[in-house]
């Protein structure tokens, strides 16, 4: 079974196709980077219209690429949430118009299950059950996950998620839009030690995140600093460094609490260099296994979208023709259905 994954969340116009069996065939992504660059952030509606423009043609391109007609797709995922609510729109419509046109279904994603079962895409992808750790530019998450669409939340952030403090501290040091990758490439620069920040709420039991002290800490360090290039790097290699260490404490935590001895880690996040080397470094302390996806798939990909939804087509999922998009949508709210099983919030989960 072929199916036709939508991903137009937020800035990333993502499309793939998807074998049942064969798996991955094709996939495309256009960045919309580029176009809010100057705005030092995104500009929702220049995503809606510019989602608008690419995802027709991305996705004629991937048909052609694969040598396939739009005959052979079987069926079509697109995030349905959460996410830009114009961005989603376009999404959730596009796919609804060609599932009706071409007489199959479609169904929405929530964008951060595709997240989560994006390390399925590689060779060796985890088995059942793991723990998962998702951070994204909107959310940070710790999950157990029992099979598809079996899902408890376990943790999230309580304030900005990691991306979003990633994002922040880099535009205090001056980097461009998104600041992630390039706080990243400047930490490469920075004198280990001379800063420490804190490790926020790893000195009280729970997985909850909190990652906006941090924020506030590095903005206090930078004003009593020189303001030096040699300042900012040692400010983005201590910043970097404590939300590594405090992500690799609540996975630490996380497995200890699920009895699991195998974690994922996922989400735009998850493509940082030394957050994955921490995280692997705690993972094989524990004697657990890690599994990242690769790079491009840590970011927003269609490929994550086609693989969800593939997985619950299989299963006879199906939707009405109206056109779903949630820009909020919390991942508790999931399968809240008789079909799978409910993902639920434990009471003590603080
Ligand atoms: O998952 P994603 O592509 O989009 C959302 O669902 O939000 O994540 C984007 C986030 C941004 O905050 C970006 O700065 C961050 O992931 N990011 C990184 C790296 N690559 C992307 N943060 C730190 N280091 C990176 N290498
Ligand atoms: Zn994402």
């Amino acid at each position: 079974m072929y199916i036709l994954g939508i991903e137009t969340s937020c800035d990333e116009t993502g499309v793939a196709i998807y074998h049942s069996k064969q798996g991955l065939i094709q996939h495309g992504l256009y960045s919309q980077i580029a176009m809010h660059n100057k705005y030092g952030g995104i500009v929702p509606e220049l995503a809606s219209r510019d989602h608008i423009r690419k995802l027709i043609p991305l996705i004629d391109e991937c048909l052609h690429k694969s040598h396939l007609n739009k005959s052979d797709i079987q069926g079509i995922a697109y995030t349905a949430g959460p996410g830009l609510i114009g961005a989603l729109l376009v999404g959730a419509a596009t796919a609804k118009s060609l599932a009706w046109t071409w007489g199959i279904p479609a169904i929405g994603i929530h964008h951060m299950e595709g997240h989560l079962l994006a390390p399925m895409l590689e060779e060796s992808p985890p088995d059942f059950p793991f723990v998962a750790l998702l951070v994204s530019g909107g959310h940070t998450l710790l999950v157990e996950v029992t099979d598809i669409g079996q899902y408890q939340l376990l943790g999230e952030s309580l304030d900005d998620a990691a991306g979003e403090a990633f994002d922040k501290v880099a535009k205090m040091l001056g980097l461009a839009y998104p600041g992630g990758p390039l706080l990243s490439k400047l930490a490469e620069q920075g004198q280990a030690g001379r800063f420490t920040f804190p490790r926020p709420m790893t000195d009280r039991p729970g997985l909850d995140f909190s990652f906006s002290g941090l924020k506030t800490f590095a903005m206090n360090t930078l004003s009593a600093s020189q303001k030096t290039p040699q300042d900012k790097a040692d400010i983005a290699r201590a910043f970097q460094q404590a939300t590594a260490e405090t992500l690799a404490i609540k996975c630490k935590r996380a497995l200890k609490q699920t009895g699991l001895k195998r974690l994922i880690v996922a989400g735009g996040v998850s493509a940082n260099t030394q957050i994955r080397q921490t995280l692997t470094k705690m993972a094989n302390k524990e004697g657990a296994e890690i599994f990242f996806p690769r790079p491009e798939f840590c970011t927003d990909n269609g490929a994550m979208i086609a693989y969800a939804g593939c997985q619950h087509l299989l299963t006879q999922q199906s939707e009405t023709l109206s056109i779903n998009a949630k820009p909020r949508w919390p991942i508790d709210e999931l399968y809240q259905t008789p079909k799978v099983n409910q993902l639920s919030s434990p009471a003590n989960k603080r």
